[in-house]
């Protein structure tokens, strides 16, 4: 029997227009799914909308559209996006649909038989404009605390769902299920929760205040309260009136990934809900951390909402899905920005597996006439490749079970940085010119194959580059699978490579100024320690002469005094300056540099000179100091 795994996002609120925070979580769902479908199980994978409630009826009133109206206006945003950021959900819900209508009423006449709801009176505060009740402890000066303006007491007959029955059950369920809340943290934080106690859950809200709703199976003067609607979406799509026995196979191993700030409906009223209702929890919650933006939460209120097509137009899908999965460790929050998107898609992409294709295929080119090699026996290194190759691939799996998907693609990442440094230790090219025949076909078609297994591991994250990356190594008609494939050796040798465009081409550094080491670092400029920086031995120096280096236009050999020593310099500034300008004067030399020979002359320090365009200036002091000086 095949595997089943069933994912599901959040529907989201259609009043609100998606953001990096919803295309996290839908991506995060999108990589699971693709994982699982490459490990050859059967998937489900379910996102949608949630349209109903007061700030939905609202916001539709306020673009003058009706509410169904806007929300089929609005949804198209949201779909729009999943298709740009290549989301494969296998089914998409609106808790406008009647699939959904039907379970939703069929759930509530079946508790409400069950004597599990029933009515009671409640109490509060009410702002006639803003059509909301407040608590006490919420008013600002007795008045509403968002208009400003007078409140009276309102007492409202409501529908009542017995909630709070059913802590000692969830507090023992969740204990006895370690897998039910994740990660550990926030299933504390409901623990915490239920040990406060928890009351009843009021259900139905009048019409007369708020009619865009699900009408209440037995009383047509109430709307359904949004979130006892939204949730049933989850049984709904896969068919709990609809397919019987599609929803018994799906439905216990239900993952629900879910932003914290949704937590407490996810594991306390759906499960209770499911218990009521005579049906299993979900298998998992998951309750990921926020994506911030300058220390705060991103959320349209507080206007520092990045629109995930601005990061996309600049630097395409897939760059954007790798590090949002890449930089999140589940449970904890991260930060947003573009300049540590920048550093990460250079380091990563650009770097390690853009440089590692495009050498490879040069490789090829030049010296097996454009064909991937046969390989033959190997040796240790070859061997520890493989070896790795293998380990890596169950790191990854466990990583992708774990829920650790970040240190998942890090395990990627070193494998790919491990088959660079194969290439770097197995120098192809002296391979080539000592006619080594034999181990550099050996070497080549390992390092290929490497690539090959390290597209299929980051194909769920990045499928277009990775299919990409196996069609440049030669592979038609390809079909990435991590299910049962020979650990090693799937490339077939002999295939006709086809070289394309850059994968990752570098990303570039829009600001100049530099104005922390953190900036610094994530504009791509090289951060060097201060321990760094003073390894360099910098002296003042005299030049004593300078003479053009025979049978070149720009190299002076120049003699100059360190005080202590004299020493002779290449430099290539004969453009700049004639010979008979540079004695006596004091230049700033970099003295520990190892000696290099240029067109056979030898320097034994480097002097300091700036540039820009087609001008050169040397470094000169503006004070007499004694010669040796240390510059730092
Ligand atoms: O809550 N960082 O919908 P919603 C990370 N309709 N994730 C974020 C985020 C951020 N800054 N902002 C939003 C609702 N999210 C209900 C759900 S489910 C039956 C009903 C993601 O539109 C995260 O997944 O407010 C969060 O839980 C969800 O969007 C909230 O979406
Ligand atoms: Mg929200």
């Amino acid at each position: 029997m095949r595997g089943v795994f069933y994912v599901t996002t959040p529907l989201y609120y259609v009043n609100d227009q998606p953001h990096i925070g919803h295309a996290y979580t839908t991506i995060l769902a999108d990589v699971f799914a693709r994982y699982h479908r490459l490990w050859g199980e059967e998937v489900f994978f379910l996102t949608g909308t949630d349209e109903h409630g007061q700030k939905l009826q609202e916001t539709a009133a306020h673009a003058e559209k009706k509410p169904q109206e806007f929300c089929d206006m609005m949804v198209e945003r949201f779909k729009e996006l999943w298709r740009k950021l290549e989301i494969s959900y296998d089914d998409f819900i609106r808790t406008t649909e009647e699939r959904h209508v039907q379970v939703v009423q069929k759930v509530l006449s079946d508790l409400y038989q069950r004597g599990e709801i029933y009515t009671d009176s409640y109490s509060g505060w009410y702002c006639v404009p803003c059509e909301r009740f407040w608590t006490e402890k919420d008013l600002l000066e007795g008045k509403c605390p968002d208009c400003g303006g007078a409140v009276n007491v309102l007492t409202e007959e409501n529908y009542f769902f017995k909630m709070g029955k059913y802590r000692e059950w969830l507090i023992e369920h969740i204990q006895s299920h370690p897998d039910f809340i994740k990660p550990e943290t926030r299933k504390n934080e409901i623990l915490g929760f239920l040990r406060k106690g928890l009351g009843d859950l009021c259900i139905s809200r009048p019409k007369k205040r708020l009619s865009w709703g699900i009408e209440l199976p037995f009383d047509d003067n109430y709307v359904t309260y949004v979130w006892f609607d939204a949730l049933l979406n989850y049984i709904t799509a896969p068919g709990y009136l609809s397919k019987p026995e599609r929803f018994e196979r799906y439905w216990p191993e239900a993952l629900h990934l879910i932003g914290k700030d949704i937590l407490t409906t996810h594991c306390v009223y759906w499960p209770i809900m499911l218990k009521a209702a005579g049906l299993p929890s979900p298998k998992t919650v998951l309750g990921h951390g926020w994506w911030l933006e300058g220390g705060t939460k991103m959320s349209k209120s507080k206007g520092n909402v990045i629109r995930p097509w601005d990061i996309i137009d600049k630097y395409g899908v897939e760059p954007f899905r790798y590090f949002l999965i890449r930089e999140m460790t589940l449970g904890q929050d991260a930060t947003f920005s573009e300049p540590s998107f920048i550093s990460r898609y250079n380091s990563d992409l650009a770097n390690d597996l853009g440089n590692l294709l495009s050498r490879l295929l040069k490789m090829v080119e030049s010296y097996c006439d454009g064909r991937i090699p046969e390989p033959a026996e190997g040796s240790d290194e070859d061997r520890a490749l493989q070896k790795l190759g293998s380990e890596t691939s169950s790191r990854v799996r466990e990583g992708i079970e774990n829920f650790k998907l970040n240190s998942a693609l890090e395990d990627i990442l070193q494998f790919v940085r491990a088959t660079n440094k194969y290439i770097e230790l197995n120098r192809p090219w002296d391979l080539h010119k000592q006619g080594e025949r034999v181990r550099l076909n050996n070497v080549l078609y390992n390092s290929a194959e490497a690539l090959r297994l390290a597209s299929s591991l980051l194909y769920p994250v990045m499928p277009e580059r990775c299919s990409e990356i196996r069609r440049q190594l030669g592979l038609k008609e390809d079909k990435v699978s991590l299910e049962g494939t020979k650990p090693w050796g799937e490339l077939p040798a002999g295939i006709r490579i086809a070289p394309g465009e850059a994968l990752f081409p570098r990303a570039e550094i829009k600001k100049v100024e530099v104005t922390s080491k953190m900036e610094a670092k994530s504009e791509g400029v090289k951060i060097v320690s201060f321990e760094d920086f003073q390894k360099l031995d910098m002296r003042v120096a005299k030049v004593l002469s300078a003479e053009k280096v025979e049978g070149t236009a720009k190299l002076f050999k120049m003699q100059i005094d360190l005080g202590t020593e004299q020493r002779q310099i290449v430099a290539a500034i004969a453009e700049y300056y004639q010979p008979e300008d540079l004695p006596g004067r004091n230049i700033v030399v970099v003295t520990n540099m190892k000696p290099v020979k240029i067109r056979g002359v030898e320097s034994t320090a480097m002097l300091l000179a700036a540039t820009e365009g087609d001008k050169l200036a040397l470094l000169t002091l503006d004070k007499d100091l004694p010669l040796g000086a240390k510059v730092s």
